[in-house]
C-alpha cells in the first residue's frame, strides 16, 4: 500500500493529513515559524484555519480573558483582531508561506456584516489564495439583540446562503456549528440548505468559573467558552449526530470536520469512527506544539497495522 492512509478530501481539496489547527489557538501570522521543529508540524498539518477575522479591528473582551478548569480551558477572548484588511494585507501573505491551504474563519454581529466581510475578502484576495471560509456562527447577532446566530436554524440559513453569494464558487463555505444548543441536526440542515460545502464542529460550550478569593467571576466577561478534554464527549455526540442522521454528511458530500478535546492519536480516530473527515486540534497545542506530528504519526501506524485508509474508516461506528 503506497498511497497515503491518511488523505482527506474536503469537497474540492485534497489534503495530505486529517489534521487542521483549530480556529483561534495558532495565530493567524507565521506564529509557528518561531517554534522548535516548525516544518516537522506544517508537515504534519492538512491545512491552516485563521483566528477569526472581523470586518473592523476588535481589542477584544478585558481580562482576564483564559483560565483553566479541570480536564479544560474557559476563554473570553472576544475575537480580538486586527480586521480584515491587515488580515488581507500583512497576516495572509505569512500564513501563504506555510505552503498549506488557509482557511480563513470569520465572524461577523449581522448578516449584512456577514456578506461585506465575505465581498471584502473576496475581492482583497486578487491571487486566489484563500482556500476556504470557516463561517463562526457562535457570535451574538446584534440586529437580533444578541443572541447567537448559531441556536436559529433560520439565522444559520441566511448567513450561509449571504457569505455563499459573496465568495468566490471554488471558495470552501465550511460552517462551524456551536454545541450551545438542543439539536446539532437543525443548524447542521440549516447550514446545508444555505450552501455549506462542509460542517465544523464543535465552537466551545458556554461556562463560567468563580475566583472564591475576590468573589467575583474570574473571567473578565463573566462567561466564557469551554474547551479541551473536558468537551471531547459531547464534541464526538455531535458529529455521529449529524453523521446518521444527515444523508450528505454519511455520504461524504457535506464532510464533517471533527473539533473539541482531541489530544492524542486515539482521539482523533475516535472523531474518525463517530464520522468526522478531518480533525481539528486547539487546545492540546497550548500544552505541546508536537501535538499534531504525534497523533498524525499515530494515525498512520494504526492505518498501516489494520491495512486501512481513514476515508475506509470514516463513521465506522455506525455500521
Ligand atoms: C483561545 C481560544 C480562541 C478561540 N478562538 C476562536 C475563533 O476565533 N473562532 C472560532 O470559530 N473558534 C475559536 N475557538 C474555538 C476553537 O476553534 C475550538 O472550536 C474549541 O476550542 C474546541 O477545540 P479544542 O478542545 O481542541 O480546543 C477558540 C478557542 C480557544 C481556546
Amino acid at each position: 500500500m503506497d498511497m497515503n492512509p491518511l488523505e482527506t478530501r474536503l469537497k474540492t481539496l485534497t489534503l495530505r493529513s486529517p489534521l487542521l489547527t483549530a480556529s483561534g489557538t495558532s495565530g493567524s501570522s507565521d506564529e509557528i515559524l518561531a517554534l522548535r521543529g516548525a516544518r516537522g508540524i506544517l508537515r504534519a498539518l492538512g491545512a491552516f484555519v485563521s483566528k477569526g477575522v472581523t470586518i473592523e479591528p476588535r481589542k477584544g473582551n478585558p481580562e482576564v480573558r483564559v483560565i483553566e478548569t479541570r480536564g479544560g480551558l474557559l476563554n473570553s477572548i472576544g475575537l480580538q483582531n486586527n480586521g480584515v484588511r491587515t488580515f488581507m494585507r500583512d497576516e495572509l501573505p505569512k500564513l501563504l508561506a506555510y505552503r498549506l491551504p488557509v482557511i480563513v474563519n470569520i465572524s461577523a454581529a449581522s448578516i449584512e456584516e456577514f456578506a461585506a466581510l465575505t465581498e471584502r475578502l473576496t475581492s482583497l484576495d486578487t491571487d486566489r489564495s484563500i482556500a476556504g471560509l470557516e463561517i463562526n456562527v457562535s457570535c451574538p447577532n446584534i440586529a437580533a439583540g444578541g443572541a447567537v446566530f448559531g441556536s436559529n436554524p433560520v439565522m444559520v440559513r441566511k448567513v450561509v446562503r449571504a457569505v455563499r453569494k459573496q465568495a468566490r464558487r471554488d471558495m470552501l463555505a465550511i460552517v462551524k456549528l456551536s454545541p450551545n444548543v438542543a439539536n446539532i441536526v437543525e443548524p447542521a440542515r440549516a447550514a446545508i440548505e444555505g450552501g455549506a460545502d462542509a460542517l465544523s464542529m464543535i465552537n466551545t460550550l458556554r461556562g463560567a468559573a468563580i475566583d472564591i478569593g475576590t468573589r467575583r467571576f474570574a473571567l473578565g466577561n463573566r462567561i466564557g467558552g469551554l474547551s479541551g478534554p473536558a468537551i471531547k464527549p459531547v464534541g464526538l455526540y455531535m458529529v455521529a449526530e449529524c453523521f446518521r442522521s444527515i444523508p450528505a454528511c454519511r455520504d461524504g458530500r457535506v464532510p464533517i470536520i471533527g473539533i473539541g478535546g482531541v489530544a492524542c492519536w486515539e482521539d482523533a480516530l475516535e472523531y474518525v469512527m463517530a464520522g468526522a473527515a478531518a480533525v481539528a486540534i486547539g487546545t492540546a497545542w497550548f500544552a505541546d506544539p508536537h501535538v499534531f506530528v504525534r497523533i498524525r504519526d499515530g494515525l498512520r501506524r494504526y492505518c498501516r497495522e489494520h491495512s486501512a485508509s481513514l476515508a475506509e474508516l470514516r463513521g465506522c461506528a455506525h455500521a
